[in-house]
């Protein structure tokens, strides 16, 4: 096939598959070559605190990837929510997106380069149908912690493509970790060219002018680099790939951005046709942003003022600024959430399940934001008069801070709207006021969390016990997003905080004591066992299950009513609690609500 021919392909349909069926090719080509077809793991990974999203496909298998037994075999493939947040600040541009789906394979010490050139290369060319003269390949050119990677450029060669499209670069290029210790080694990347016209006599894959557009990534993991920055072989040599979804779609479908693929076209077309003052640009950030949060709130999350929470509530704040911006209503927030959710719900089933508390947070987040803004934009117009008057140029961090911890004034529109005035503003200050901020309330909830432990008595066991049952009963009640969020014991109360977008009625919290009653009626034994996450994940214990994968945990069972991972301790009867009564039900944060209740 000549490289002429693709543009002739695309448009006849041939190459043009959507993203659901690249998808569906992509796991079944690797469940044919013998690999377990595992589930995206959630985009929170709950209880983690060293990352904020899941950023990789290889992030909830790491356990695996250093040793431990995988309880589906040594391939595996998936595809993977991931949401990557550094860049955020760039969508709106023709490519960066803060959400997006990686598809992924991995050998488990089971297979090595050869194998894994030869699959890559299958699939890209007979499976997607992208013809040879399209593709170009990197390797690891070698430096002192690991040899040159010419074995994998050898592979290359057999399987087709020649040598003068085979790039060798350094660690800056060619090596993958994520983050700054862990599983990691040299990888190969797979380049597309896109057939625009070379930037310059040395434009390569590695070059930035959007020539060549990188589509997969084999990563070759076999070295484990530690905090001191050193690096070890591991005990087994792992394959670790990783595909974007959206980019793939894109590039098969000829069109020059993903905002063109069926992912986003309805969103950016209803955008436009809503708008009263047009910009491609903060079209493309609404419809990113937005698909975003709800994936983000479909997994559980919710916005607050600190770490994830706060990059959500960052989302729909800067997706609201944009709708502004566009003169479009606000209240058609809950058509384009429908009309997402249409374009979505075939590749996340959940989203439509979770479809009134996505509404909800996200309207809620935007109400909130509105009230923000015209109670901090007045601030704002108070100092910066000021700040004209004394003829300066610079906003100080103390002042971004200060319209931020008292008026809630988000720091990103402060540089708009400075910007808008001819200002700057100092955002090293502001972050390093930003972080002291964060630091501050992160020490204040580990204290938080060791009062709640640190007394150990009958008392504060049984209402251990109770908040097992209170968690179960609330599913029953409002349903399976009622995840527990928090909690607090004292020997006096149980404080118990869940994710539900509204306030319980009367009769819910009626029906939620019944419950938690009757258990207690039931004299229910409580029982104690140890097995892995992932024997407790198949048991159906509730639970935190993105946190120490491959550890042991405990599961504690009460009679036939609940199974939750939990580190104890706990009473050894239901009947021993007494009688159980909820005292009060009120807001937490956004979207999470709080119970506390007594044993009486
Ligand atoms: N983990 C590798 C990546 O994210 C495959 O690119």
């Amino acid at each position: 096939m000549s490289i002429l021919t693709i543009e002739y392909l695309q448009r006849i349909g041939e190459l043009n598959m959507k993203a659901i069926e690249i998808r569906n090719k992509y796991l079944n080509f690797f469940k044919n070559h013998g690999h377990k077809v595992i589930p995206s793991a959630p985009l929170i990974p709950e209880n983690d605190p060293s990352v904020l999203f899941t950023t990789a496909g290889m992030q909830p298998l790491v356990p695996y990837l250093l040793g431990e037994k995988h309880p589906e075999g040594t391939r595996l493939t998936d595809y993977q929510k991931c949401l990557r947040t550094n860049d955020i600040d760039e969508v709106g541009d023709n490519r960066h997106l803060t959400y997006f789906e990686m598809l992924g394979n991995w050998s488990l010490g089971d297979y090595f380069k050869e194998e894994s050139v030869a699959m890559s290369f299958e699939f890209l060319t007979k499976e997607l149908g992208i013809p040879v003269e399209k593709l170009s390949v990197t390797c690891f050119a070698g430096d002192e912690d690991a040899p040159r990677d010419t074995l994998t450029a050898e592979c290359w060669k057999k399987a087709g493509i020649p040598e003068d499209r085979i790039y060798y670069y350094g660690k800056d290029d060619n090596w993958w970790i994520a983050g700054e210790e862990g599983p990691c080694g040299p990888d190969t990347e797979m380049f597309y060219d896109t057939g625009k016209p070379a930037c310059g006599p040395d434009c390569q894959p590695s070059c930035d002018c959007g020539k060549y557009v990188e589509i997969w990534n084999n990563v070759f993991m076999e070295y484990y680099k530690a905090k001191d920055g050193t690096y070890t072989k591991l005990k087994q040599h792992n394959v670790d790939t990783g595909l974007g979804l959206e980019r793939m779609t894109m590039l098969l479908q000829g069109k020059e951005t993903p905002f063109d693929t069926e992912l986003f076209e309805p969103v950016m077309e209803k955008l436009k046709e809503l708008a009263k003052e047009d910009s491609i640009e903060s079209r493309r950030i609404v419809a990113e942003h937005l698909r975003a949060s709800m994936m983000v709130i479909s997994d559980g999350g919710r916005p607050s003022n600190i770490d994830r929470g706060y990059v959500l509530r960052k989302l729909i704040r800067r997706m609201s600024r944009h709708l502004n911006k566009l003169q479009i209503d606000l209240n058609k927030l809950g058509d384009l959430i429908d009309l997402n959710i249409e374009i979505l719900k075939e590749m996340y089933p959940d989203l439509e399940k979770n479809k009134e508390i996505i509404k909800q947070v996200i309207i809620e987040e935007k109400d909130k934001f509105i009230k923000t803004l015209a109670h901090g934009e007045r601030e704002f117009e108070k100092y910066i008069n000021k700040a004209k008057e004394e003829n300066k140029t610079v906003i100080d961090g103390q002042t971004i801070f200060r319209l931020y911890e008292t008026y809630g004034f988000p720091p990103e529109i402060t540089a708009d709207l400075a910007a808008e005035q001819g200002f700057t503003i100092d955002n090293s200050e502001f972050d390093k006021l930003f972080k002291e901020h964060q630091e501050k309330s992160r020490l204040g909830s580990e204290q938080k969390f060791k009062g709640g432990l640190a007394e150990q008595n009958e008392k504060t066991i049984s209402y251990h016990t109770a908040t097992h049952l209170l968690h179960k009963a609330l599913q029953i009640v409002l349903g399976e997003h009622a995840k527990q969020k928090g909690s607090n014991i004292t020997t006096e109360r149980l404080r118990f905080d869940f994710s539900h977008p509204e306030k319980m009625t009367q009769e819910q919290l009626k029906q939620v004591e019944d419950i938690v009653n009757e258990q207690i009626k039931r004299d229910l034994p409580v029982t104690c066992e140890e097995m892995t996450l992932e024997e407790a994940r198949k048991t159906g214990a509730m639970g935190l299950f993105e946190n120490k994968y491959g550890d042991k945990v405990k599961v504690y069972t009460i009679g036939d009513f609940s199974k939750e991972i939990c580190g104890g301790p706990h009473v050894t009867h239901t009947g021993e609690l007494g009688h159980f009564k909820i005292k009060k039900e009120e807001s937490s944060s956004s979207g999470v609500r709080r119970i506390k209740a007594i044993l009486e």
